[in-house]
């Protein structure tokens, strides 16, 4: 049987994130986990299942939004009662389709599960309940084949991409981010001496719940949390 390597993944970082924060910042448990309806990490949906997008219980205020499924996908994939078409440019094993939302709220049925979302108009004004966090994501330019930005990719001999593990930050995030801009933007930012080489330690590009895509709550990471905003934005 396959394995999804999800379960490591997401056991993994929280392991090793929560107890790098916990150690850096001395903080207990319980601060760094609060008011989190949904985790900045991939969900295990099943055995061989992984959703990494998006997440159940968030308000997202895209229109058009990637539903990114790993692993073995279910024959059943509802979106608002109707079945989801996945994009034929990716080989087995990732699936990834675009769902286009209207305004309200929307059901997302992946075989035996069955969650919500809504689509608000803002953080703010939106159907679902008040204590739903808004679902944040990397803006990712569309194309036939977006993911390779960041991750290995592989063209098979059928055309189809195989889509593999994250790239290293420096093959991946500073095609884009400037250096020089980065380290300004840590300069309030507790950071180990190769945290440039583990972006994903702090962040989680596809889904988060806080603010500029960390893993846990801003002020965990910071030397001076009453520092409101990074630096030079
Ligand atoms: C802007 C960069 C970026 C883009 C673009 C991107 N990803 Fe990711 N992806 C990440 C990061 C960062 C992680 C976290 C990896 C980790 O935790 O080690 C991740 C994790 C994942 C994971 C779960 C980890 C794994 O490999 O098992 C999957 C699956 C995934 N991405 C699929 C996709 C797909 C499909 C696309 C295109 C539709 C895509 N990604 C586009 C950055 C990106
Ligand atoms: C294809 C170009 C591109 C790549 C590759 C890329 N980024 Fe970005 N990233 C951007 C753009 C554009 C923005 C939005 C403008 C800004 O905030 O600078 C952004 C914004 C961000 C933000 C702030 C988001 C927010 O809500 O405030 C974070 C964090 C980030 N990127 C991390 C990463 C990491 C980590 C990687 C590597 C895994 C990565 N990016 C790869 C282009 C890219
Ligand atoms: C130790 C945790 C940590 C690591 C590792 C880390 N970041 Fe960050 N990042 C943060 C925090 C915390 C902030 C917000 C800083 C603030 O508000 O002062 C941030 C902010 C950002 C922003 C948004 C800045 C803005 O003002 O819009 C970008 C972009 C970003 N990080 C990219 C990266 C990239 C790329 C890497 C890897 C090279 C990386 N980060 C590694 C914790 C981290």
């Amino acid at each position: 049987m396959k394995s999804c390597p999800c379960v490591f993944n997401f056991v993994f970082c929280c392991g090793l994130i929560f107890s790098i924060v916990c150690w850096f910042s001395g903080i207990s448990g319980a601060y760094a986990q609060e008011a989190s309806s949904f985790h900045a990490a991939p969900v295990q949906l099943s055995e061989n299942t992984c959703l990494i997008a998006p997440h159940e219980n968030s308000v997202v205020v895209v229109s058009r939004l990637w539903l990114i499924l790993k692993g073995d996908v279910p024959e059943e994939v509802l979106h608002n009662g109707k079945p989801v078409k996945w994009d034929k440019h990716f080989a087995e094993g990732t699936y990834v389709g675009i769902l286009r939302l209207d305004l309200g709220m929307q059901n997302l049925k992946i075989g035996e599960r069955e969650f919500q979302f809504v689509l608000g108009r803002n953080e703010k004004d939106h159907a679902g309940p008040e204590e739903w966090q808004v679902y944040r994501l990397h803006n990712m330019k569309p194309g036939p084949n977006p993911c390779m930005r960041c991750h290995e990719s592989e063209k098979q001999e059928d055309g189809k991409a195989k889509i593999g593990a994250l790239m290293k930050p420096a093959e991946a995030c500073f095609k884009c981010h400037i250096m020089e801009k980065i380290d300004v933007q840590h300069s309030n930012t507790k950071l180990s001496g190769d945290w440039k080489e583990k972006c994903s330690d702090c962040h989680f590009i596809h889904a988060s719940p806080h603010k500029y895509l960390l893993r846990q709550q801003r002020e965990t990471y910071l030397k001076d949390p009453s520092i409101e905003e990074a630096p030079e934005k």
